[in-house]
């Protein structure tokens, strides 16, 4: 085995000295396959599919170059996710827009743009696009978001159809389903077209899948005898990637037949108008493809625990903090040492919680060496934060041995650029 480990063909010691660390560092042949896979398991002859980002498990301009590429569509949750997808020439009629509380702002940034499809949480968002629909002269498409009641067997945090969730209308109020359908007819330049449900994020169970599938048909049904018709059904993304060897994700292809069978069974079932099939997943896109590479700093004995600092930590990756998610990682310039140490990795923000892996086994290691965390793909980029204000690092793309950067590395004058003061100390 090489001392030192590649990715995408490149040496990580080639990227250190090039980009510097922290660095998030992108597999392109991987995002690639992810997205080739989604494009040919998720389609049958039954239904349409289309298979949509969800660009909050990271998002930059390239990415979604990289994602228009391969015939992906996208679905964004903010004006900022907004405005990087329409940057990175992704075209409205294939942009989704999400979110629980959208802006009369950006409601209004999104609907100049002619996004084509809103996926309304709720009643009164209805009512603001009923009205602002009414000075606009395209056709805004419309899936309403419910929350199935579906318990998916992941961190609570990211679990999202719970009773009381926040997100969309409970299965069962159905005079408030109705009632928000009906607001939405009222407009000439709305078409509501379907619904759409999210289960949760990091799901491994099938079942958990069939069941919201179940759940959809069942309800578009009732609404059918209630004459209202829809012809199409987003099931929200939450597929499940490896982290640890403990994970043990379903390839793509087994769940993609899976939905689309269990939906052709429903279809069977109730005969319903649904023509077409949507997934949104985010990260089993990105997850596997993307590694974070820090510099090890300071090295530490406490009566219990032998500590190897890294260059980053909480603001670059907060999963760990946030969800106990856990991690595998290499000191990548001795990939041919064996792990003998059983160490703690933490990173160097001002919070005892900053510990990115709490015990894995390490080659030795000192200042200086390379460690990479793998499977920082999604939710670590975009979920960086400027705590202790640390720069976001930059971020690399890497592919049969080229690199190229796509997102540069924060400096010090960017982290103060909004700051307002009278006069310039430095
Ligand atoms: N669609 C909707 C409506 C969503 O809310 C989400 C994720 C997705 C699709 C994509 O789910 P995915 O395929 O990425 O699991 N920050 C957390 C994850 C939060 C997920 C939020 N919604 C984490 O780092 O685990």
């Amino acid at each position: 085995m090489d001392a030192v480990l590649k990715i995408g063909g490149v040496p990580v010691t080639e990227l250190k000295e090039r980009y510097g660390t922290p660095l998030y560092v992108y597999d392109e042949e991987k995002l690639l396959h992810q997205c080739r896979q989604y494009s040919q398991y998720f389609s049958c002859d039954a239904f349409d599919t289309e298979v949509l980002y969800a660009s909050k498990a990271f998002s930059c301009i390239e990415m979604l170059r990289l994602v228009k590429n391969q015939g992906l569509s996208v679905d964004v949750v903010s004006m900022g996710e907004l405005f990087t997808a329409l940057k990175a020439g992704i075209s409205p009629d294939r942009i989704y827009f999400h979110g629980n509380n959208k802006t009369l702002e950006e409601i209004q940034y999104a609907l100049d743009n002619h996004v084509q499809t809103f996926i309304v949480d709720n009643l009164q968002e209805a009512y603001l696009l009923v009205e602002e629909m009414k000075t606009r002269d395209y056709v805004l498409h419309v899936l309403l978001r419910i929350n199935p009641c579906i318990e998916a067997h992941t961190h609570a945090y990211i679990q999202t159809a719970n009773i009381d969730s926040k997100f969309g209308i409970h299965l069962e109020s159905i005079s408030q389903i109705v009632d928000l359908i009906q607001t939405l007819k009222q407009s000439n330049h709305i078409v509501f077209d379907g619904f759409h449900a999210h289960i949760g994020s990091q799901i491994f169970e099938k079942e958990a899948f069939v069941k919201e599938i179940e759940t959809m048909f069942s309800l578009i049904d009732t609404m059918q005898k209630k004459g209202i018709l829809c012809n199409t059904l987003n099931l929200g993304g939450g597929f499940a990637v490896h982290y640890t060897n403990e994970d043990q994700p379903i390839p793509i292809s087994v769940f993609s037949s899976v939905i689309l069978e269990t939906c052709q069974k429903m279809q069977e079932l109730y005969h319903t108008n649904i023509q077409k099939i949507l997934i949104e997943p985010g990260r089993s896109i990105v997850a596997e493809a993307g590694s974070t590479l820090y510099t090890v700093g300071f090295i530490k004995k406490t009566p219990h625990k032998k500590y190897v600092f890294v260059d980053g930590g909480m603001s670059d990756n907060i999963r760990p903090s946030l969800y106990q998610a856990k991690y595998e990682a290499d000191i990548v310039n001795h990939m041919d040492q064996k792990k003998t140490e059983i160490v703690c990795v933490a990173g160097k923000c001002c919070e005892s919680g900053d510990i990115l892996i709490d015990s894995i086994a390490l080659s030795p290691c000192d200042s200086g060496d390379l460690l990479m965390v793998y499977s920082t793909g999604a939710y670590g980029f975009s979920m960086f934060n400027n705590y202790n204000r640390n720069l976001r690092p930059a971020v690399v793309f890497v592919k049969e041995g080229n690199s190229r950067l796509v997102v540069k590395r924060e400096t010090l004058q960017e982290l103060v650029r909004g700051d307002v003061c009278d006069e310039d100390p430095v």
